[in-house]
């Protein structure tokens, strides 16, 4: 027997469900994990003297309060490594947070995000006509990469031409938010490569728009910063960093962890099919039952007490949404993937998969409005939907989802 393998058997079952909460090679099915951290108590000692926050009443109550801040999280996640990233929002408070999210969040309102539903079902529909025509696909590169890039590259401006560019440049940047720890050298060389890449390509474009202005929101940003909203180069580059990353690589996401629910479980298909209104809220249902966000770190900016534990200023915990959102004490039948489980007239407690509070997903109307138009698309299409290999996970952990999804389609 190898020394590695004894070192394993002798940690505890809630040590070694830390350590597999967040382990690359168990994205594929966090969720035995939780469930033992879960049991172990609503706060679990986790890495680096951070607390696991593993039950959902807890992670709310964090989420939502103003006392919890969300700025040390380059810090905490990426230590004295230089991260490059130039600040985003994402990391920032009140009133640099204020400032920032004001100048973005009227393009992501639920109006002016219902203005572009004829725009994705434009899209979908010629995505999943190349898919039925295919019929065997990888699912995330015919349908759940290219819809909510397309969307987020159209809002912002970036020409067609550039959409792949664009998706190299943010999916090494995706892996790149997970904790340095985690991250081989090579992932670390191409997280700094790709930030460069980024930064060369968003510049030329912001300078193009400065010279000559459009109708988008990299002009809007531009001009809001001409009319002297104070917006310095490094902020306007974050804030399209946050935009392109958190806009894309959580909806594709999304997407594919919809389809596989659907296809694991064709009863819920069926159903789906008999009551497309439920694509509404089946949406929310997918959010819920695996979410595209695992985990976001808090830190104390006072003494805390909740259920029981007081933490110290400076102390930090990751609250992990993928837990959150099937513990049982808030959801009944918790594991169970149930389409009508937000419909209405039912009160279900909400899912954390959006985040909550000051730093709620700004982009959550859009990236619902993406998700109800595939599930339309799919229920009026599609009639049976086949797995054609166990699908693989990447190994990210703050944004977890599979890296194909093989699939067969036939139409209706
Ligand atoms: C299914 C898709 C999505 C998921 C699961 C998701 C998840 C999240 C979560 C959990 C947070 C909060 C993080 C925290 O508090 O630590 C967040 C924030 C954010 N998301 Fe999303 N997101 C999605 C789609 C989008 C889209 C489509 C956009 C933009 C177009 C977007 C833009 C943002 C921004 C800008 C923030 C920062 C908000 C702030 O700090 O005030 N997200 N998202």
């Amino acid at each position: 027997m190898s020394s590695d393998h004894s070192a394993v058997e002798e940690l505890t079952p809630v040590q070694l469900a830390v350590i597999e909460s967040v382990a690359p090679h168990m994205r594929h099915n966090p969720y035995a994990a939780y469930a033992t951290l879960r049991a172990a108590g609503p706060f679990v000692p986790g890495p680096h003297d951070m607390h696991l926050v593993t039950r959902h009443h807890e992670a709310q109550t964090i989420m939502q309060d103003p006392r919890w801040s969300h700025a040390e999280e380059p810090q905490l996640l990426h230590g004295d490594s230089e991260v490059e990233l130039p600040g985003s929002f994402l990391w920032m408070e009140p009133p640099d947070h204020t400032r920032l999210r004001g100048l973005v969040s009227k393009a992501f309102t639920a109006r002016t995000v219902s203005g572009m539903r004829e725009r994705a079902e434009q899209l979908v529909d010629g995505l999943m006509a190349k898919m039925l025509a295919d019929r065997d696909v990888d699912l995330l590169d015919a349908l759940a990469y290219p819809l909510p890039l397309a969307m987020i590259c159209d809002l912002l401006g970036v020409p067609a031409e550039s959409h792949d560019h664009v998706r190299e440049i943010s999916t090494a940047i995706a892996r790149g938010l997970d904790p340095d720890l985690l991250l081989s050298p090579d992932e670390l060389a191409a997280r700094t490569a790709a930030v460069h890449a980024f930064l060369d390509f968003f510049g030329e474009l912001v300078e193009q728009r400065r010279r000559s202005p459009r109708e988008d929101l990299i002009t809007a940003l531009v001009q809001a910063d001409d009319a002297g909203a104070r917006l310095t180069a490094n902020e306007l580059l974050g804030t399209l960093l946050i935009l392109v990353v958190a806009g894309h690589e959580t909806t594709v996401n999304l997407i594919g962890n919809g389809v596989l629910a659907l296809i694991r479980d064709p009863d819920e298909f069926e159903r789906l099919r008999a009551y497309p209104e439920l694509c509404e809220p089946a949406v929310d249902e997918v959010l819920r039952y695996d979410a595209p966000v695992h985990l976001t770190t808090r830190t104390a900016h006072a003494e805390i007490t909740l259920s029981g534990h007081t933490f110290a200023p400076g102390d930090a915990v990751i609250v992990l949404f993928g837990s959150a959102n099937r513990d049982p004490l808030a959801f009944p039948d918790a594991d169970r993937f149930d389409i009508a489980r937000y419909a209405r007239g039912r009160k279900s407690q909400r899912h954390l998969s959006f985040g909550l509070g000051l730093h709620y997903c700004l982009g959550a109307p859009l990236a619902r409005l993406e998700m109800q138009v595939v599930l339309r698309a799919l229920t009026e299409r599609v009639g049976s939907m086949t797995l054609l290999d166990e699908p693989p996970y990447r190994p990210n952990v703050v944004v977890r989802g599979m890296s194909h999804l093989h699939v067969r389609l036939d139409g209706r």
